[in-house]
């Protein structure tokens, strides 16, 4: 463990205990909420798989996060530099390796809100009466398609131009500022839409079967490790986002407190995303289409056929375009702050160099959904729980115990704040690792 110079120079730090949280939404909600988690309730049981999902954000949510925010503050470091001065063992090596998942599940994110924009664009020509190939974007099953490629390298670089000029700003007057803005319009929209939901005939059974009827068999293991792993992707755990929103802390913030806060928001945002996306889906007998693409092609179908739908959709596609901005900024924040802190770059070259980089990487995921899921597997799950497995270890077992107690609790922790140190240390790995092997076997039976 290396002590970090205090002498260095001041970092910047969030304004106030809102600004804080708001901007850890920010980072936690975004497609992970608004498109991941439907679907995944969609196919995995219901109301099961949300007892199971809100009792793991709890149980390695709330712990997990506060591990990755001690470890950022400590270090005064996102992932490149933190490792290190944990004491773990290539900590620099680590990071890097860190640095480049990152990378790539940037390139593969942003795709994806590329075409979260284009849909967004799209209802608002509907809207206006204007022709539009709503599907035009989406990548093939298979194979290449030069429309959908084309159509993707310009709705990601806009994406790209409009998070570089966010990025520029530094932390309070860039991504503060976008994060205050972005995360109340988002709940707004949410609410919105779950009004226009609910009020559409046949929606009790919607809501019903989302959080109402508990079947035990359908508390399977891969549900379990479904919802656990979701925990991971929504809160944008894996030893990298977090670790570097972490550093820029003060030393008197609360950590376990904001991450409750963070955590409770970040799961009412899923829900209240299901119930303004699964009654509708549910009304109109879709429900069967409950798969990825679920608000890609189902919802469309349900804007077009309900009074106000695309004036509704439209809604919908700004509000999750605003929130996965915000995440795929987090992503990109991580690497900005790598070459800031450990390089001679400064800020705006290192956005720059990203912005063309991050536009480069974006390109091999675009053929087809084959590429893009496996994209997604790799650097979106497998490589997110690894990392996060990675952070907890580093502040757990290689960093002494007074120090992380002191970094997690204040100068005088009590006996919560150790139990916690206790569940952090042999707990969350267990269960990490536990969840990591169920989702392997899983993915490979269900492969084979
Ligand atoms: N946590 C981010 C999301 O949910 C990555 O989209």
């Amino acid at each position: 463990m290396t002590e970090p110079n205090r002498a260095e120079p001041p970092r910047e730090t969030y304004t106030s205990r809102l600004s804080l949280v708001l901007t850890m939404l920010g980072v936690a909600v975004g497609l992970g909420n608004v498109w991941r988690f439907p679907y995944m309730v969609g196919r995995f049981g219901g109301a099961a798989f949300v007892l199971v999902y809100v009792l793991a954000a709890v149980l390695l949510g709330i712990p997990a996060l506060v591990g990755e925010w001690a470890l950022g503050r400590y270090a005064r470091r996102g992932p490149v530099g933190a490792f290190e001065r944990a004491g773990f063992p290539k900590g620099r090596a680590v990071g890097w390796f860190l640095f480049f998942v990152m990378f790539a599940a940037t390139g593969y994110y942003i795709n994806a809100l590329g075409w979260v924009f284009y849909y967004g664009v799209g209802q608002a020509a509907q809207l206006v009466g204007a022709p539009w190939a709503e599907s035009a974007i989406l990548p093939p099953a298979t194979g290449f398609e030069p429309r959908s490629f084309i159509l993707q390298m310009v709705f990601t670089g806009a994406l790209i131009l409009g998070c570089a000029a966010v990025l520029l700003r530094g932390l309070r007057a860039g991504i503060e500022r976008a994060s205050q803005i972005l995360i109340p319009a988002l709940f707004l929209s949410l609410l919105v839409l779950m009004i226009r939901a609910l009020t559409l005939p046949g929606a009790g059974a919607g809501v019903a079967w989302f959080i109402g009827k508990f079947e035990w068999t359908a508390f399977t293991p891969r549900v379990v490790a479904a919802a656990f792993g979701q925990v991971f992707f929504t809160l944008s755990l894996g030893g990298t986002m977090m670790v570097i929103y972490g550093s820029y802390l003060k030393p008197e913030d609360r950590l376990p407190g904001n991450a409750a806060i963070t955590v409770a928001g970040d799961t009412a945002s899923g829900i209240l995303a299901g119930l303004a996306i699964l009654p509708a889906v549910v009304s109109l007998g879709l429900l069967s289409a409950s798969e990825p693409d679920l608000i890609f092609v189902v919802l469309p179908r349900v804007f077009a056929a309900i009074p106000f739908g695309r004036l509704v959709g439209l809604i919908f596609f700004l509000g999750l375009l605003g929130s996965g901005f915000l995440s795929a900024i987090a992503a990109w924040e991580v690497q900005v702050a790598a070459l800031t802190d450990n390089t001679r770059l400064t800020r705006r070259q290192a956005v720059w160099w990203l912005a063309l980089l991050i536009f480069l990487i974006a390109l091999p995921p675009m053929p087809n959904q084959k590429i893009f899921l496996a994209w997604d597997l790799t650097f979106g799950s497998g490589m997110q729980t690894l990392g996060s497995l990675l952070a907890v270890v580093a502040l757990c077992w290689c960093m002494d115990r007074a120090t992380v107690l002191r970094e997690i609790g204040g100068p005088a922790p009590g006996l919560a704040i150790r139990l916690l140190y206790l569940w952090l240390r042999y707990a969350v790995p267990f269960l990490i690792l536990l969840v990591g092997l169920w989702w392997l076997a899983s993915e490979a039976s269900m492969n084979t």
